[in-house]
């Protein structure tokens, strides 16, 4: 580490700086950021807050968040929802179910559904393309997202041309080992990262991201995760502290940290300035004012879940979860008071992208 670079105060500001300009950050300034001090931390978090308001004002999007099944053919060794995942409560919802949810979200505001799910070969491209263009044409003024895994070119051409404007693909480390010690052989970055690419292609606003503290994560690794940023330019990006479930491989391992979060949601803003950052759900279960301080690190998004309240325990990606409990309308309402006491406004808006990409990848048609 060349600690010259960063010894007073005056120059870990400098560094800030250089990194808000020129929109990138080394190695080194990375390190740095991710070991610094309270001061540098709350301006770095200052910094990103102004960019973030500069491009979108103080305004957050909300999202609502239907977890609409947690059957999964896939064997993640950090989620709860693995297949190997024996005490794991599957359930699937119904189409009607679906359409419900999102009559309630749209009469609290929503204007972006977000379906996820685990891959679940039940729901089949045909069914998939009924939802979203069932969804689409009830409610023409609604963003409709994906979350729902890996699939062919051909599948996310059919669900695009269905409707669905947008799409959630964690990549989860942009680093081969580090991918391969989270995931079992089948699972590969490669293919992770054609599907982020295909999804660009064809014209999505496109989300990647990773967990915060996963296990065999390091600075190398999330430095890797920025350059991949970097490269792909996508409209979203979601990070959130990885939280162990007991069920898990990794039950043992330690969650990431909300610090850390907070200083990545940060130079993640800096670098790639007009992404759209979620202050996820985890950041809220790590700590009490989580997705407020998110919010105060450049996040501009929040997804309430819109799930019934009978199913949400069950969709239990790590141990804990907040607004289990809850219905729709009260998640809503309680985010919008965090938000206002932190002197943000929830506003009801499809909250498109501002991410204008460099060719290559057309632009999404939000
Ligand atoms: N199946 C879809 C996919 O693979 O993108 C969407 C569902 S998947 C469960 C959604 C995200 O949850 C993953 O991308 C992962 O980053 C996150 N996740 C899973 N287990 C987690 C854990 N233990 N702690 C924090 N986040 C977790
Ligand atoms: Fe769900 Fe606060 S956001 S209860």
């Amino acid at each position: 580490m060349k600690t010259t670079l960063f010894q007073t105060q005056d120059a870990a500001r400098d560094t800030v700086d250089g990194i808000s300009a020129r929109q990138d950050i080394t190695r080194d300034e990375l390190e740095f950021l991710l070991n610094a001090g309270k001061e540098t931390v709350d301006y770095l978090r200052q910094q990103a807050r102004q960019t973030a308001e500069s491009i979108y004002g103080r305004a957050i999007y909300v999202r609502g968040l239907i977890e609409f099944t947690n059957y999964c053919k896939n064997d993640c060794y950090y989620c709860g929802i693995r297949r190997s995942n024996r005490c794991a409560d599957r359930y699937r919802l119904s189409k009607e179910e679906m359409l419900a949810c999102c009559e309630t979200g749209y009469g609290l505001g929503f204007r972006t559904f977000v379906f996820q799910g685990g891959e679940d070969g039940y729901f089949t491209d045909d069914i998939i393309c009924d939802l979203v263009s069932s969804v689409k044409e009830r409610y023409p003024g609604c963003a409709v997202t994906l979350s729902i895994g890996e699939k062919s070119k051909e599948s996310y051409r059919r669900y695009y041309e269905a409707g669905a404007d947008r799409y959630l693909l964690r990549h989860e480390t942009a680093d081969e080992a580090h991918y391969r010690y989270l995931h079992p052989q089948e699972l590969s970055l490669k293919n992770r990262m054609r599907c982020l690419y295909d999804l660009k292609e064809i014209g999505y606003q496109v989300g990647c991201g990773f967990m915060v503290g996963s296990p065999g994560q390091t600075v190398d690794t999330l430095y890797k995760d920025l350059r991949f940023i970097k490269e792909l330019e996508p409209h979203m990006v979601g990070i959130g502290p990885f939280i162990p479930q007991h069920d898990t491989p990794f039950a043992d391992r330690d969650a990431g940290t909300f610090d850390r979060t907070l200083r990545l949601l940060a130079v993640i803003r800096l670098i790639h300035p007009a992404v759209l950052l979620p202050s996820t759900t985890a950041l809220g279960t790590i700590h009490p004012r989580g997705r407020e301080e998110g919010v105060l690190s450049g996040a501009n998004v929040v997804m309430p879940n819109l799930s019934p309240a009978g199913v949400r325990k069950k969709y239990a990606l790590y141990d804990n979860k907040i607004c289990t409990g809850d219905e729709a309308a009260e998640c809503r309402s309680c985010l919008q008071r965090r938000m206002e006491s932190i002197g943000y406004e929830v506003v009801t808006d499809r909250g498109d992208s501002k991410v204008v990409c460099r060719g290559r990848t057309r632009a999404g048609r939000g």
